[in-house]
Order: C-alpha cells, then sequence, then structure tokens
C-alpha cells in the first residue's frame, strides 16, 4: 500500500511512524513533511501545492494528480486548513479515498459560531456565548458579564485566536485587536464571548466512520507557553496519554453528551461526520464535561504520545473506518506516554528558523527504544526536504519553525516517562531552544498521592 499524509507537524511525523511501521505498506509520503518525516524508513516528503483558503474544490488538484499517478491507496489529512476548504470531498469525487471529515463538518472547527450554535442546538455541553461583529456591543457586553472571560476569534487563527482575559480591560483590548485593529485578518472579524470555565482540561479523540465510533485513549495537552501553566497560550507545549482526569465515568458522559450527539446531528443534517473528531474538554470538580472546541483532525502535540501507545495498525483502522467498519476499540500498550515540545527562540510570538540542531539521537534508536523523537518545525541546511533516507542521515538539521520537536517517552508512569523524554531533550540543543520541564504535573501529581 502507498499513503499520502498531509501536514508537516509532530502529528504528521507520528502518523507516518505509525503507518510506515505496517508491514503492507510500502511508501508513505508526507507533503510536505520535515526533516523526522524525510529520515523515517519508508517515508518520503514531496511538495504539492495544499489548498488552505476559500473552498472550491479544483484547488485540491495538486494532490488528486499526485494520488492518481503515485497508486495512493489512502491519504490521511493532518491539519485543519486543507479540511476546511474541502479536500476530502475533493479526493471523494475524484474516487480517492481520504480519512478527514467533510468540508460541512469541519466547519465545528472552522467557525465557532457554527460550533457553539451546533452545540446549543444539541444540548452538547458547553460554556455560555454571544457572537459579535460589533466592538461596542461586545464592549457593552462584556461590562455586564464581568471577568475572568474569554474572547475568540470566530475562524481558524492556529490556536491563537482566544484570550482569556482576566480583567474586563484586557477583554475590551482583545475585542479592539480582534474587531477593529483586524490582528487576526478575516478569523477574527466576528468574535465569540464565552463564561470562562473553570476545572482540568482534557483532550479526547475518536475515529468516527459515519456512525460507529472509536474512542483514541484520552490525552492533556498543556496551552500555555511556560512552566505552571503561565505565559501566553500557545499550540501546546507538550501532552501525555492517558489523562487520569478522563475517569470511566467521565469518559461514558463524554460518549453519550458529546460525541454521539455529533454523530446523531450530522447524519440528521444529511453530512455523516467521518474522520478524527477532537474534543477539547474542561472537565469539572463534579466529573461533568463541557466542550471548550471541537476540532476535526487529531491534536498536535496529543497524537505524538497517543499513537506512541497505539498498538494496533493505524492502516488497518483507517481502512476499517473508510469502509464504515470501525471497531468500537483500540489496542492501546497500557503504559503511559509522555511528550515534550521543545520550540523555538520567540514561540509563542516569534520563531527562529535556520537554527542548527545539535543532540539529535538516531530516529530509531536501539538503546532508547521506549523514547521517540519526533519533528515539526525541522529541515535541512540545505533546504532540500525531498531526499531520500540515506542522503538525509548525512545533513545538517535546522529549524524551521515554532515548534520543533516532541520528544516523546513510554514508561511505566507518567513520571518516569517525564524523566526519559526529559532526559533526551536535555542532550538536544539549539540556539534559542525551550522547553517545560513540567509536562504531566497533574497526572504526577496524582501519582503521588
Ligand atoms: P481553544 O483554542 O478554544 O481550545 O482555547 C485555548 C485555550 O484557552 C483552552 O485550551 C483553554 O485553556 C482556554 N479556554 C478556552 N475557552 C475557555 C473557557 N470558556 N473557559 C476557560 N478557559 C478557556
Ligand atoms: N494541541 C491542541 C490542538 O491540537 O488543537
Amino acid at each position: 500500500m502507498n499513503i499520502l499524509v498531509i501536514g508537516a507537524g509532530g502529528r504528521e511525523h507520528a502518523l507516518a511512524w505509525q503507518c510506515a511501521k505496517d508491514k503492507k505498506v510500502q511508501r508513505v509520503y508526507v507533503t510536505p513533511g520535515n526533516a523526522g518525516t524525510a529520515l523515517e524508513p519508508k517515508c518520503e516528503n514531496v511538495i504539492l501545492e495544499v489548498a488552505v483558503s476559500d473552498s472550491i474544490a479544483g484547488e485540491h488538484s495538486a494532490v488528486i494528480d499526485f494520488c492518481q499517478n503515485n497508486a495512493i491507496d489512502m491519504v490521511i489529512v493532518g491539519p485543519e486548513a486543507p479540511l476546511v476548504t474541502g479536500i476530502v470531498d475533493a479526493c471523494r469525487t475524484a474516487g480517492i479515498k481520504a480519512w478527514g471529515p467533510s468540508a460541512y463538518c469541519a466547519q465545528l472547527e472552522g467557525s465557532k459560531t457554527f460550533a457553539k450554535e451546533f452545540m446549543e442546538q444539541n444540548n452538547i455541553p458547553t460554556a455560555a456565548y454571544q457572537g459579535f461583529t460589533d466592538p461596542v456591543a461586545a464592549k457593552a457586553y462584556v461590562d455586564q458579564q464581568g471577568a475572568p472571560i474569554v474572547i475568540k476569534a470566530d475562524g481558524l487563527a492556529a490556536g491563537k485566536g482566544v484570550i482569556v482575559a482576566e480583567t474586563v480591560e484586557q477583554a475590551h483590548q482583545a475585542i479592539d485587536d480582534m474587531l477593529a485593529d483586524n490582528k487576526f485578518g478575516d478569523a477574527g472579524s466576528c468574535v465569540v464571548i464565552e463564561q470562562f470555565l473553570i476545572g482540568e482540561e482534557a483532550s479526547f479523540i475518536c475515529m468516527i466512520d459515519g456512525n460507529n465510533i472509536l474512542p483514541m485513549a484520552t490525552s492533556q495537552d498543556h496551552k500555555r507557553a511556560f512552566e505552571g501553566d503561565t505565559g501566553p497560550n500557545t499550540g501546546g507545549m507538550g501532552a501525555y496519554s492517558p489523562a487520569p482526569v478522563v475517569t470511566d465515568e467521565v469518559h461514558d458522559k463524554v460518549m453519550a453528551q458529546v460525541i454521539q450527539p455529533v454523530v446523531d446531528a450530522m447524519n440528521a443534517a444529511g453530512h455523516p461526520y467521518t474522520g478524527f473528531l477532537y474534543a477539547g474538554l474542561m472537565i469539572d470538580d463534579a466529573g461533568n464535561p463541557s466542550i471548550i472546541e471541537f476540532n476535526c483532525r487529531l491534536g498536535d502535540p496529543e497524537t505524538q504520545p497517543i499513537l506512541m501507545r497505539l498498538q494496533s495498525s493505524m492502516v488497518d483502522l483507517v481502512t476499517q473506518g473508510l469502509a464504515g467498519e470501525l471497531p468500537s476499540q483500540a489496542k492501546w500498550d497500557p503504559r503511559p506516554a509522555l511528550g515534550i515540545v521543545v520550540a523555538s527562540k520567540g514561540y509563542p510570538e516569534s520563531s527562529s528558523k535556520g537554527d542548527v540542531i545539535s543532540g539529535l539521537p538516531k530516529l530509531v534508536d536501539a538503546d532508547i527504544p521506549a523514547v521517540k523523537v519526533f519533528h515539526a518545525g525541522t529541515t535541512f541546511s540545505d533546504n532540500t526536504q525531498t531526499v531520500n533516507n540515506d542522503d538525509a542521515n548525512s545533513k545538517e538539521v535546522t529549524t524551521n519553525g515554532g515548534r520543533v520537536l516532541c520528544v516523546t517517552a513510554l514508561a511505566d508512569s507518567i513520571s518516569e516517562a517525564q524523566q526519559a523524554a526529559l532526559m533526551v531533550t536535555g542532550a538536544i540543543s539549539f540556539d534559542g531552544a525551550h522547553y517545560r520541564r513540567d509536562i504531566g504535573h497533574h497526572a504526577i501529581a496524582r501519582e503521588l498521592v
């Protein structure tokens, strides 16, 4: 089999690595990929134009042509932007098997207003909210509600379009930034203002084939840039799986109150949900979940620890999903996994490119089989990505984005996984590298009780 993975992050490196492990797979192409996917056995980067804005099917022609010319058996789409622009619809029309939701279903992530209305209509628990395009009305609403309060850009903003305002003044500033000063472009031309939720967050990701639901292992991300959950929100600075805050009881509630209603409502709307569905949860002290956000894809960095634990074949699961025959369970390593993101100088405000990375262990390291360094924003110093593995191994790897690596370890406990990941992370260096040493702190606190 030949597979095409779309995307360039740590999530896509983990997906490509999992797919390549399957003996049936001959080649995993990744577009555009990163240095990690270029180095991975059986994987190869290709440069294809992938439409990330405005939905017209023709824009996905580069992907469709590539699939037709390279006998691609399945496409797995990593990031949200091509999903929102209808890459799965375009592939289906061309007779290519692509795993992901249609553009209609991807609105759950693509538009916060769509998602909030959908949750309201289907009684899915979420924070109270109102949508605004007028800054004066938005500020009046904030004045009436008080702080803390959360201001969200309506459209896609790479995880950065959410401001948790501690004060009314900060909320006003966020409204001005989004609605008046257009800092988030079109994504911020409409804002959703929502009630501040209290509790512990978790990521609940499923595979859905239109009817059947396969919940994947649970996980927890760390959104803030700095230790102690301080600093600005990022795309995610590290994650572990499973998340003990998702007890069996919480799991059942999420399936019944959140996931099943999405499947039913999308079917009722004539748009069956297919692909990964990510529910970002806030779980209160009583174990009641509320939805913070839906994503129409796997999380990054959650995917890295989740896939480290997956013992079923990802390729088999996607094949079954595409056939409408998803099993209700996958096989997981009972040991937890934990991934630490190493970010480049200035992230999340800016990012640094071209810094040489030293101390990277070999991707498949026999000495430490339970630690895997997934690449995200990496390239080669000569900027050639489309090389075969032999060429790639002799090249210098450099930074190429905000989140650079995710060092992921499997161990008998979360604290041991943290120690193992920290040990390997500590040996890696590049100018301005920064990472959090406290990834997993919620779960580790529970282990110590
Ligand atoms: P989002 O991009 O919607 O996931 O939001 C990013 C982060 O902002 C979340 O992971 C939460 O930490 C925080 N956040 C978003 N919405 C809320 C809310 N209603 N209450 C509390 N925190 C929130
Ligand atoms: N790590 C959060 C996300 O993927 O949206």
